[in-house]
């Protein structure tokens, strides 16, 4: 395993000022998200929406790393190189999911184990040779009265660290993400435990694996009520919730956290952060690793300016730089349009 280039890798993606965009929606998941605006789906259009994203001019300030789906990695940015080339050159690391989906839990209704273990190696030593040096795998966890079960956290904490491991092997560098989910009527209260919970599950396993903690990062949600919950965190027990969530259920060798968004609108997650930011020092960074937080209304304004990129260039350099503001908690309220 070579340490020194995974934790270069590592800590360049959450080096000052930047974090991660998650463009890596399955074609299912796009196709949803291009219908819902409009745009039929194809190869084509999740191109054209994908390549106009990473050609924004002041990308770079704000995107250290794009996390990219198999089919884009194969696709060609706006100049006809190819992408994981394109963003090297804007000095952004190609990131790839890696991961096949969350699939049924056997004898446990309503949960998911993520797969992807099948063919992981040859897979990863293709993306690493095709530029990509960094991988995703999500972990989805549910919270209910019953659940998550102890087959769900053991079985998908056992899958990220065999994830994890491989990347490594591989000299890509794995982000961890075991999402609680925030659907359910929960409080605060109960995702912190489940987190926890789901936290330590998840270490003990990259412990029993070897994975090397200084080259890997981790991709949590933050701690919040289920969205079917009476109340609402407000921004400061968010962010205070999390931050002593993290400090004490997450090993101080992992050299960031990129918050996953998981619902949340693009200022709510933007402001937790830059609250979790103004609360540091932290012992890792706190970045992000947002999809909907960044993309939700630039891929709006896209699809009714198709012929004019500029227009939503302008929208996603705006959220870039708040996002980009949030990291070291100097972002407010009175900068959102
Ligand atoms: O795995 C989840 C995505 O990479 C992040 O997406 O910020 O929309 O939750 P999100």
């Amino acid at each position: 395993m070579d340490t020194a280039l995974l934790e270069s890798t590592a800590n360049f993606l959450v080096g000052p000022g930047r974090g991660i965009l998650a463009a890596d929606e399955s074609n299912g998941t796009m196709t949803k998200r291009l219908e819902s605006v409009g745009v039929e789906s194809s190869p084509e259009t999740r191109r054209e929406y994908r390549a106009s994203l990473f050609a924004m001019p002041t990308i770079s300030k704000a995107i250290s790393g794009v996390i990219l789906y198999d089919e884009t990695i194969r696709q060609n940015a706006v100049d006809g190189t190819s992408i994981p080339d394109y963003l090297h050159a804007r000095n952004i690391m190609p990131g790839i999911k890696v991961d096949t989906g969350a699939k049924p839990l056997a004898g446990h209704d309503g949960e998911t184990v993520t797969e992807g273990l099948d063919g992981l190696r040859e897979r990863c030593a293709e993306y690493f040779e095709m530029g990509a040096r960094f991988a995703k795998w999500r972990a989805v966890i549910r919270i209910s009265d019953t659940m998550p079960s102890e087959a769900c956290i053991s079985t998908n904490a056992h899958a990220l660290a065999r994830y994890a491991a491989i990347c490594q092997e591989q000299g890509l560098v794995p982000i961890i993400e075991p999402e609680v989910l925030m659907e359910g009527d929960h409080d605060a209260v109960r995702c912190y435990a489940v987190t926890a919970d789901v936290l330590a599950a998840t270490w003990d396993e990259c412990k029993v694996q070897g994975v090397h903690l200084p080259g890997a990062l981790l991709k949590p949600n933050m701690v919040l009520p289920g969205k079917g919950h009476s109340t609402r965190s407000d921004v400061e027990t968010c962010a205070r919730m999390t931050v002593d969530l993290l400090h004490s259920h997450v090993p101080h060798e992992i050299p960031g956290i990129v918050f996953l968004s998981g619902g949340q609108t693009e200022v709510e997650a933007t402001a937790h952060l830059n609250m979790m930011n103004n609360m540091g020092p932290h012992p890792f960074q706190l970045s992000y690793s947002y999809g909907r937080a960044l993309q939700a209304t630039t891929l709006k304004t896209w699809a009714k300016n198709r012929d004019d990129v500029s227009v939503a260039h302008k929208v996603f350099a705006h959220r870039c730089e708040m996002a980009h503001l949030a990291r070291s908690g100097s972002w407010s309220a009175n900068l959102e349009v």
